[in-house]
Formats: C-alpha cells, sequence, structure tokens
C-alpha cells in the first residue's frame, strides 16, 4: 500500500512541470533542495497514507460491536521512533539548505557586478567597472558570477527572474545582493514581486544572456552610446530613467499609458499656463506641481529631481520638446 501511494505522490511530483527551469547554477542548488525535501515528504506521505488506510480496512467497527475499545496509553517504542525519525530528516534538510545558502551567497573574486536601481515602475541597471553606462536590460555573459547590488529610490521593489530561482528586495536606504550564475544563453522576464504601486504589475525588464563575445560586444557599443551624437543623449536619458515604462511619446517609441502622452505637451504646457521647456522641466522635478486633467497625484516619482544630473536633465528637456508636433 506504501508502495502504491509512494509511487503516486512521486508520478504528480514528477510529471506534472511545477518548476521553472533551472537556467543558473543557484537554481540547479534550490531545485536539488526542494526535490530532496519533496522525496523526504513523499516517503513519509507514503507511510502515514498506508498506516490509515489499512487501519481503517483492518479495524473497522463490525455493525453489531456496541463494545469499547481497547484501553491504551502511549507506546514509549513508537513515540521514540516517530520523534528520531522526524528530527533526523529535519536536521538533514536543514544541513543541506545552510550550505546551498552559503554556496549561492558566494560569487568569487572575480565576479561581474551590476548596480540595479529599483523605481516605481522601472529597473535601471549600471554596469560600474564596464564604463558606468546604463541599461534597461540586464545583459549577463553566460557562466560568468554576477553580483547584484540592489537599491531602491522611492519604494519597497523585489528583484526577480523565475528560471534563476531567486528573490530578493530591493530597500530604500539600504543595499541588498544577489549572486547570479548564468548557465544557458537566452532572453529572461525580470519581474517585480513587490506589490510597488500603480505601475507594479508593468515594472517588468529582460535579462539576456549572452556568449562572452557578444557580452563584450553589447558593453561596448553601450559605452560608445555614452558618447553618441547630440539628440541621442536625451534619448538615452528618456530611455535609462524608465519614461518609456508610463509614458507614450512617438519619437522614442515610447507606448506607456499609466502618465499622461508626451506628444502633445506644446497644449498641455498653454493649459498650464508656462512655456513650454520650463513646463517640462517643472512636470519631472516636482512633478505634483501640475496634474493633467484626467490623472492622478503621487503616481510619478519625485525622486528625479535628486537622481537625474543637471546635464542630463537638460539634455531630456532639450529632447522632449524638439520632439513635439
Ligand atoms: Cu516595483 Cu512592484
Amino acid at each position: 500500500m506504501g508502495i502504491v501511494f509512494g509511487a503516486v505522490a512521486t508520478a504528480v511530483a514528477y510529471f506534472v512541470p511545477w518548476l521553472p527551469a533551472a537556467d543558473s547554477k543557484q537554481a540547479d542548488r534550490i531545485h536539488f533542495l526542494f526535490w530532496f525535501t519533496t522525496a523526504i515528504c513523499i516517503g513519509i506521505f507514503a507511510v502515514v497514507a498506508a498506516v490509515i488506510v489499512y487501519s481503517i480496512l483492518k479495524f473497522r467497527v463490525k455493525p453489531d460491536d456496541d463494545s469499547d475499545g481497547v484501553p491504551l496509553h502511549g507506546n514509549t517504542g513508537l513515540e521514540i521512533v516517530w520523534t528520531a525519525i522526524p528530527a533526523v530528516l529535519v536536521t538533514a534538510i536543514s544541513i543541506v539548505a545552510a550550505v546551498i545558502l552559503v554556496q549561492n551567497g558566494r560569487a568569487g573574486s572575480d565576479a561581474l557586478n551590476v548596480d540595479v536601481t529599483a523605481q516605481q515602475f522601472w529597473w535601471q541597471f549600471t554596469y560600474p567597472t564596464l564604463g558606468k553606462f546604463t541599461s534597461p536590460t540586464l545583459n549577463l555573459p553566460v557562466n560568468q558570477p554576477v553580483v547584484l547590488h540592489l537599491k531602491s529610490v522611492d519604494v519597497i521593489h523585489s528583484f526577480w527572474v523565475p528560471q534563476f530561482s531567486q528573490k530578493q528586495d530591493a530597500v530604500p536606504g539600504i543595499e541588498t545582493k544577489l549572486v547570479i550564475t548564468p548557465e544557458k544563453l537566452g532572453t529572461y522576464p525580470v519581474i517585480c514581486t513587490e506589490l510597488c504601486g500603480l505601475g507594479h504589475s508593468l515594472m517588468r525588464s529582460t535579462a539576456v544572456v549572452q556568449s562572452k563575445t557578444d557580452f563584450d560586444k553589447w558593453a561596448q557599443q553601450q559605452k560608445a552610446a555614452l558618447h553618441g551624437p547630440p539628440g541621442a543623449a536625451g534619448l538615452t536619458v528618456f530611455t535609462a530613467q524608465g519614461c518609456a515604462s508610463c509614458h507614450t511619446f512617438t519619437p522614442a517609441k515610447a507606448t506607456g499609458k499609466v502618465g499622461p502622452d508626451l506628444d502633445n505637451l506644446t497644449a498641455a504646457a498653454k493649459k498650464a499656463g508656462q512655456p513650454l521647456a520650463a513646463f517640462i522641466k517643472e512636470s519631472i522635478t516636482n512633478p505634483d506641481a501640475y496634474i493633467a486633467p484626467g490623472f492622478k497625484k503621487g503616481v510619478m516619482p519625485t525622486t528625479f529631481a535628486q537622481t537625474i544630473p543637471a546635464d542630463q536633465l537638460q539634455e531630456l528637456v532639450t529632447y522632449l520638446q524638439t520632439g513635439q508636433k
């Protein structure tokens, strides 16, 4: 009976795809721990289910049996067994989990550092050792340990790539860390997994795992784009600051719907009674000063005045201004 229950539970565990693929070294270890624990659970389930079903069948009361049961009072041998076995199993799980936790926190000395900035409702990835460029996507070279240094400029967010099996919060005021060693080329979703406001469900990015050669080429291009032709700088700031996740702006091919459309700022500035450039600048640095009809106060982050350097802010204002019809 135990073998039957064990076989059924094993089939349910094995043939149903419960987990996303494990595509990083850390995910492999986490999946091992998951299945190690599940195997123990299946063993216990099989024994318990077999004993219960056997007891129900074997010790069933006959219809005409009105007598009391046998007065039983404890069974020392059995109690020792059902205390000792779980103690051993729980200790085994703790040891395996502790070893994996330590291994997954270790990056080694040749790790690539990436600064991750979370803000409503966008991810920003900066590569401090590769020329300090900033990217809206998280590009990673395959088989290279990476340390993400997570920060948030407003509320608590949480970084999650399902195929990497790890989540880490980005908390205002402190820096949290996450080590990833991707093992497979491909494109993965980066998901915010902490309810952080109106645009939470849209707070997504992409992780791109590339060969070392492709990654180096990409990094070179990003570095070159930092010092690109005039106009490109404004678009770079627009993209890096995540404006596209909330706003529509045709020159940048942005189609966000959380905040006002940026294609018709001339009319909006007239309505607010301000010159265009001043209106754009104020809307970025002090967004609650004027709220476009149909939108709410407090949705647009008020942190851009601190987070966008003055020269980049100027580029952004110019870029938005020249993009008007
Ligand atoms: Cu950021 Cu949810």
